[in-house]
């Protein structure tokens, strides 16, 4: 640890890191635009200036950009002396000279990064009264909105879009004092993370439009911690909500899964919750009935009946759980098609039984060596394909560190770097888009792909068996990919289900186990279709055409399908025959579907908005989502429909859960696989600094400007901090469980 005196006072900090990154962690308040904790310094914007001093007799000192500065020890430093001060003003009323002052009519208003530090600079009155440069916009397609002239020149959104992101089709385009951030020509933003833009910029010129379609102040929406539900990642997120909308979803800060971003799908693929054909009430046989009557008629229903309960790798555990105890494990089957179901229990074999962990994905990021077996990670696991993008500069970074350029120097860090990448490995059906940073990339079936996988497996341990007749060339390229991951510090091997093969997951599960043989840093990491694949498939349950003969055997005649169009898993010669045999048919799902429109009871159930609920990702993390609103509609979660008609059914069971944390309570008691899942995630009594998760920002807080003068932003961020920050969740430990 280093001693640093910041105005004369001292503090414990770590070294390594710029003075802006100490400053803002020791919650001093210190402006700055261009510095952002995931793409580094580049000291474009010249906001956080502050004096460093020789030694304590050092009166003078000189001014410097904190964020392009190393802390040293015994440094000696200042935030509050007049020169600095005066130069942050001075610089912001410069930034300021050109920003149209339309906070009124911005989107950004209110939690717009350039208020807080205008006011908190203290420049708080316009002094510029001449003409301003004004741009023309762009249409950006339908997610971003663009308004240049609110621009202030600090680089982050190229930075994010295209050195972090690999985006082609964003840039800055300068001509004397003239410079514009935007495509060559109008046109729909390719990246699929282009939602980030909307967060790193830090004020209006790039918002989000899903919001402005449906705009409310920020301040005014209900939010709450959540967990996508887009694919199996378990990215972070906050949802907005207002009079019974949800209009906004952004990323939630978790260091370990997805850091400060989340993808497109993630962002903008809210609407859903919204949608017209939304379930708002339950049917009977098509006709509208109350929650009284429903509920009493499925009672009747279900007194004579065999019933069977279908589950969904897209409900949470509780639902998943609620249904196997209304129906008994022996009638409880899993919603997902024979080969998906296989593929689940193997990425649960792997990960049990296999020596390689799993990584995260920050962990990814740091990995020297990829190889990618059979999956287009752009498609499904969008984060992870980000994550991957930034491990081919581990290797450069290395050579960046022996020339001593701090790792957070960025500018520094890719000017030396230049096009250099690390080695990834990619084995997919079709190109992807992690193509143009690849040291090599094959083009092949499933088969061949495994095939590979087998070979670099045989060259890491010669008691794999070698694959016979392979090419000269897949022969040079295995070798390649060997040497590679040999000579790395920290590999990582992914793939996943969508080639929905299992030799090509077995392949790549033999080059991990392989290579641990050599490196105990090998890690595995294994993609699957839905946002609760894996929680599903560690919970007991058995096999959908299971379900579909003990109905076709007459050994059922009634099934509660749970979120789930079977559609999407099963034959539709099967399902339509199921169906048709099915005595009552009872379907709980929010949206209407092909399996909804056949049931004889309709259940609206809530959608991730309106729920509780916890969901296991790709690596085992258990992780909370809480309920951003209530429904004014008759519109709850699955499980407590469930409850509600367990309980009316007389299951002694279900009698005694009360609430959400009973459910949980329980699946950690009975679920082997699930053990501790109570622990992991936060219990009713989780608090905040003394305060229940809150649901809307603090009056005063960072997401605001008021008084950012007078508490410099300090108080407030607390408040803000808390949704930023929560942890929801932490990985189940796989093999610690018997
Ligand atoms: S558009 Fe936003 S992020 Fe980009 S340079 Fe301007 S202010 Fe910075
Ligand atoms: S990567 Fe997956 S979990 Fe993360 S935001 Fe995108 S869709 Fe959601
Ligand atoms: S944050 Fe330091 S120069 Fe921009």
């Amino acid at each position: 640890m280093a001693i640093l005196y910041i105005d004369n006072k001292p503090y414990e900090v770590k070294p390594g890191k710029n003075l802006l990154e100490i400053c803002l962690t020791l919650g001093l308040d210190l402006s700055y635009f261009c510095w952002h904790p995931s793409l580094g310094s580049v000291g474009a914007c010249r906001q956080c200036a502050i004096k460093v001093f020789k030694d304590e007799d050092d009166k003078k000192g000189r001014l410097i950009m904190s964020c392009m500065e190393p802390v040293a020890d015994k440094q000696r430093i200042s935030i509050a002396d007049p020169d600095a001060q005066e130069f942050r003003e001075h610089v912001i009323g410069w930034l300021m000279t050109n920003h149209p002052h339309d906070c009124a009519v911005c989107d950004e208003g209110g939690s717009c990064h350039l208020q807080d530090m205008t006011v908190m600079t203290g420049h708080a009155y316009r002094k510029f009264n001449y003409k301003k440069r004004t741009y023309r916009n762009q249409y950006l397609g339908p997610f971003i909105n663009h308004e240049m002239n609110r621009c202030i020149q600090c680089y982050r959104c190229v930075r994010f879009y295209k050195d972090y992101a690999g985006g082609k089709d964003l840039d800055a385009f300068a001509s004397r004092n003239q410079v514009y951030f935007g495509r060559h020509e109008e046109g729909v933003l390719e990246s699929e993370f282009s939602g980030n833009l909307a967060e790193v910029c830090p004020t209006g010129v790039f918002t989000d439009k899903t919001l402005k379609q449906h705009y409310t102040r920020k301040w005014d929406l209900t939010t709450a911690p959540s967990i996508c539900q887009h694919c199996s990642l378990g990215c972070n997120i906050i949802a907005g909500e207002r009079y019974g909308s949800i209009r906004q979803v952004t990323s939630r800060y978790n260091g370990e899964v997805n850091g400060y971003f989340i993808c497109d799908r993630g962002r903008f693929g809210y609407e859903f919750v919204n949608a017209p054909d939304r379930i708002l009430k339950p049917y009977l046989n098509k006709t509208l009935v109350d929650k009284q009557k429903v509920l009493s008629e499925i009672n009747k229903s279900l007194k004579s009946a065999k019933v069977i309960g279908i589950g969904s790798p897209r409900a949470s555990l509780q639902s998943n759980f609620a249904l196997k105890a209304l129906v008994g494990e022996e009638n409880f089957y899993h919603g997902v098609s024979e080969n998906e179901h296989n593929l689940a229990e193997l990425v649960i074999k792997i990960l049990r039984e296999g020596p390689a962990r799993t990584p995260s994905m920050k962990e990814v990021e740091s990995a020297d060596a990829v190889f990618v077996l059979g999956e287009d990670l752009t498609n499904t696991a969008p984060m992870l394909a980000l994550a991957v993008r930034q491990s081919v500069r581990q290797q450069p970074m290395k050579d960046v560190a022996l020339r001593h350029i701090p790792a957070w120097h960025d500018a520094a860090a890719r000017e030396f770097i230049q096009d250099r990448n690390g080695p990834l490995f990619i084995a997919s059906v079709n190109a992807t888009k992690l193509d143009d940073i690849a040291t090599q990339t094959v083009r092949a079936a499933p088969e061949e792909i495994a095939r590979l996988g087998f070979a670099v497996a045989h060259l890491l341990d010669q008691t794999i068996p070698a694959v016979e007749n392979l090419s000269p060339k897949d022969q040079a390229l295995s070798e390649q990919i060997a040497k590679a991951l040999l000579e790395a510090h920290r590999p990582v091997i992914i793939s996943g289900a969508s080639c929905a093969a299992g030799y090509v997951m077995k392949a790549a599960a033999n080059v991990a186990w392989a290579l641990h043989k050599k490196n105990n840093s090998t890690g595995i990491v294994l993609t699957l279709p839905e946002c609760n694949s894996l929680g599903l498939a560690m919970m007991g349950g058995q096999r959908l055409q299971s379900a579909f003969n003990a109905v076709l055997n007459n050994h059922a005649d009634t099934a509660i399908i749970m979120e789930n169009d079977l559609y999407r898993h099963g034959k539709t010669s099967v399902v339509d025959a199921f169906l048709k045999k099915c005595k009552q048919v009872i379907v709980l799902d929010h949206l209407n579907h092909a399996t909804a429109q056949k049931a004889n009871f309709l259940i609206p159930a809530g959608t991730f908005a309106e729920s509780d609920g916890t969901l296991v990702n790709n690596e085992g993390r258990a992780q909370r989502f809480f309920q951003v609103y209530e429904s004014t509609e008759v519109i709850q979660e699955s499980w407590r429909w469930l409850l509600n008609i367990g309980v009316s059914a007389g299951n002694t069971r279900m009698s005694q859960w009360q609430n959400f944390s009973d459910i949980t309570m329980a699946i950690s008691k009975e679920e082997t696989l699930l053990k501790g899942v109570d622990q992991v995630t936060p219990p009713p009594s989780f608090r905040v600094v003394g305060q229940r998760v809150p649901r809307e920002p603090h009056r005063y807080s960072g997401r605001t400007s008021m008084r950012a003068n007078l508490y410099h932003g300090r108080l407030p961020r607390i408040a803000a901090l808390f949704h930023d920050t929560i942890l929801l969740g932490a990985r189940m430990e796989f093999r610690s469980v018997d």
